[in-house]
């Protein structure tokens, strides 16, 4: 199995508190890794932390057999890795179609080959075509002309993944992509994730809460504990694992 992410030996502090300790984690080309742990165990933060959004105060991030320690979110971005929010992030004034349109933009500027026709002016009329046909296959064709901000939260994650995935990466981190979703939105996320990863052979780094979508989901599953890592594996090994069971699916757990 070849690592296309490999972290090692992370450890991250804000000024008042520490958040990870020393925390080697690898994501194998193909694999549906998620990560759980309880609220404040520091997932979020090891996500900011492998996009780039914020270093380390030391240990590495390698991608594709790549130092990518240094690099900012951007350069991270146009080598392959892609990554939705815990809240999602688009263009909130913009409408719904501007968004997968400027998500196209993006995409053939990083490729080298932009349209010469940026968002502003008027867009090129292959990508309002292709933007359209992806809207149609997400569901959300007829919210084209609203604004992102006024669309339903399940929505707007649909959107968000839409536009990650618009870039083509080939690594996809989500930070809780079904939190706050209907059973019918959860299931269907779940369904297109696993459609991603079988017939497009993408890779996925998630974080996740409900454990139905967990076990749905992992192909390995880590647990992140007060930001160590304190079991990675098979996940019926590691639900299996007493100290596991003890923090994350015991008594004082709280999620399970
Ligand atoms: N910007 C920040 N400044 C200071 N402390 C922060 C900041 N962001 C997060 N923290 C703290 O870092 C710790 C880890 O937070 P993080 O958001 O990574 O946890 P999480 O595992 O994603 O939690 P959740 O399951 O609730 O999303 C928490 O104690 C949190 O309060
Ligand atoms: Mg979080």
């Amino acid at each position: 199995m070849t690592n296309l992410l490999e972290a090692k030996g992370i450890n991250f502090a804000y000024p008042s508190v520490r958040v990870l300790t020393d925390v080697d984690i690898t994501v194998q080309a193909n694999e549906s890794h998620v990560i759980i742990g309880p609220n404040g165990a520091g997932k979020t933060t090891l996500f900011k932390v492998l996009s780039g959004e914020m270093f380390p105060q030391s240990g590495t991030v390698h991608y594709s057999g790549e130092n990518v320690t240094g690099l900012d979110a951007w350069q991270r971005v146009h080598r392959g890795i892609g990554r939705t929010f815990q809240v999602a992030r688009l263009f909130a004034d913009q409408t719904v179609l501007n968004n997968a349109i400027l998500a196209l933009e993006c995409r053939e500027r990083i490729a080298g080959t932009p349209q010469g026709r940026w968002w502003r002016l008027r867009p090129a009329p292959e990508l309002v075509d292709e933007a359209m046909a992806r809207l149609e296959s997400y569901g959300l064709a007829a919210r084209a002309q609203d604004r992102a901000a006024v669309l339903s939260h399940g929505d707007k994650k649909r959107l968000e993944l839409l536009l990650t995935l618009s870039l083509h990466p080939k690594l996809i981190m989500l930070d809780e992509p079904t939190a706050g979703m209907a059973p019918d939105d959860r299931r269907a996320v779940v369904e297109m994730i696993n459609r991603l990863r079988a017939e497009e052979g993408l890779t996925l780094l998630l974080t996740e809460h409900d454990m139905e979508v967990v076990f749905d989901l992992a192909t390995r599953l880590t647990v992140l504990n007060h930001g160590q890592i304190i079991a990675s594996g098979d996940p019926a090994e590691v639900r299996r694992d007493p100290m596991v069971h003890e923090i994350y699916f015991g008594k004082r757990g709280g999620h399970a």
